[in-house]
């Protein structure tokens, strides 16, 4: 173990929360093995891509920059360089890489992530690219170490996989069909990470209201938030992502009454028009989303509500569109990641015909753009002069001088107020409302 003393690694981690939450479990693993992080890939014994299939901008990307490790390679042949990930779980990219980035040594996929420090010895011990990568996910690994990236707050994995298959969708190929965590499991990880000091948690699965369907003994994701609700230390429970045709009262009614559980549901929508609805498979309509909303926001009238949305789904028209425009109207969203669609080979969608020009799901990304960024702002200017709790991340990204935090809504909050306060629940009263963010200044402070 102690061989590794001196040696070094960098994870660069592309796509979503679920992605950084494995980084993180990768470098727990490198951690126990001696290695030690460094920020500056260049110089790094061991550099690993994590990868995103999602959307095809993040494979252009992570090619350019295995493109990039070529000569550096060559400059320090001892430098291992792994890539792992979603887009490993595609034969295709697999056969690329073998083609051509053959200075590549080790690939693996998202099911085998606990065997990183096997395949690790593998390549180093291996003239040629070790190749593992697993179909399935079998069953689910638990206790594998893991060294997260803040102390005061962390993610979860609750469940893996999703059975959805939305027809745009590449996860349930690259993550496999749905898996839940025994509940005892996810409990006495989120009392671990309490006693480590952390206030809040999020929970993480691709479809978090399905959770637990599956167990031998089966439980409901209202009932798992009302158990992680009893834990001391823990202050904030945030859980994504929840697909609208399986959000229940109960978890309604969990929000409401359960003080750690915060105000915040992603709540992705995709496309307003029951046609397009339809065709991506999701299995509601605009008129039960619409219902959906009103309810939740009659139960629980200072709830976020944020959605995902994706402009040019094949055959979508102008009528199509001005549905999605509706649905933003009437939802007002707290904020909105919207997406241009994206062909991803092996989806149905891929296959559908009247794949829409790229100029004219350009023109409609920024009609819906203006409209969600003028429905932000409004949202953030109601909170102008109150005050809110505030998380502290630490110093603000922007501006050296404030501090950055985020309200129980998820709200970025950047005040002024004490840099000793990292990791601390305070108070700050919201002086500036901006589309993305929140001004403030913490309450008591005296510059
Ligand atoms: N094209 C564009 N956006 C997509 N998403 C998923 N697949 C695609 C695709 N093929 C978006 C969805 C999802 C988010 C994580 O990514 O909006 O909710
Ligand atoms: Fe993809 Fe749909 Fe599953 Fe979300 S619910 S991961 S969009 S298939």
């Amino acid at each position: 173990m102690n061989n590794n003393k001196n040696k070094s690694y960098k994870i660069i981690t592309y796509g979503c929360q679920m992605n950084e939450n494995d980084s993180e479990k990768l470098s727990g693993m490198l951690n126990i093995l001696g290695y030690y992080p460094i920020e500056d890939e260049k110089r790094a014994d061991i550099v690993i891509f994590n990868t995103c299939s999602v959307r095809e901008n993040a494979d252009v990307k992570v090619f350019g920059n295995l493109g990039n490790f070529k000569p550096l390679k060559k400059k320090n042949p001892n430098m291992i360089l792994a890539v792992c990930g979603c887009m490993m779980q595609q034969e295709s990219i697999v056969n690329k890489i073998m083609e051509k980035y053959k200075h590549v040594d080790l690939v693996f996929g998202t099911h085998n992530i606990h065997k990183f420090p096997e395949l690790l010895a593998n390549a180093q011990q291996s003239p040629r690219i070790v190749v593992d990568v697993w179909e399935n996910g079998g069953e689910i690994i638990e206790a594998i170490p893991i060294e997260r990236k803040y102390k005061h707050k962390g993610f979860i994995t609750i469940m893996y996989g999703c059975n959805n298959f939305c027809s745009y969708c590449i996860v349930p190929y690259t993550r496999g069909r749905e898996r839940s965590r025994e509940p005892e499991n996810i409990i006495s990880e989120a009392k671990k990470l309490a006693e480590d000091g952390c206030k809040e948690i999020t929970l993480l699965g691709q479809n978090v209201n399905s959770y637990g369907k599956t167990l031998k003994e089966p439980i409901s994701f209202a009932d798992l938030l009302i158990r992680l609700n009893e834990i001391k230390g823990i202050e904030r429970i945030r859980f994504m992502t929840s697909h609208p045709k399986d959000l229940s009262d109960d978890l309604i009614q969990v929000i409401k009454n359960y003080d750690k559980v915060c105000e915040h549901i992603h709540l992705p929508f995709q496309a307003g028009s029951n046609n397009i609805l339809k065709k991506m498979n999701r299995r509601y309509t605009k008129e039960d989303y619409l219902d959906l909303i009103k309810k939740i926001k009659e139960d629980i009238p200072n709830i976020s509500i944020t959605t995902d949305i994706i402009v040019g789904f094949p055959g979508e028209t102008e009528k199509d569109f001005e549905d999605t425009l509706e649905i933003v109207e009437k939802s007002r969203f707290d904020s909105a990641f919207t997406f241009l669609y994206s062909i991803r080979e092996g989806t149905p969608a891929a296959q559908m015909e009247n794949q829409i020009p790229d100029e004219i799901k350009h023109k409609r990304f920024q009609k819906l753009l203006k409209k969600q960024h003028s429905i932000s702002k409004s949202e953030n200017l109601l909170l102008e002069g109150k005050t809110l709790e505030v998380l502290v991340d630490g110093e603000s990204k922007n501006d050296p001088d404030k501090m950055s935090g985020r309200t129980r809504t998820n709200k970025l909050v950047n005040f002024i107020g004490d840099k000793s306060a990292t990791g601390e629940l305070i108070q700050v009263k919201i002086t500036k409302a901006h589309t993305w963010s929140l001004n403030g200044i913490q309450i008591g402070y005296a510059e």
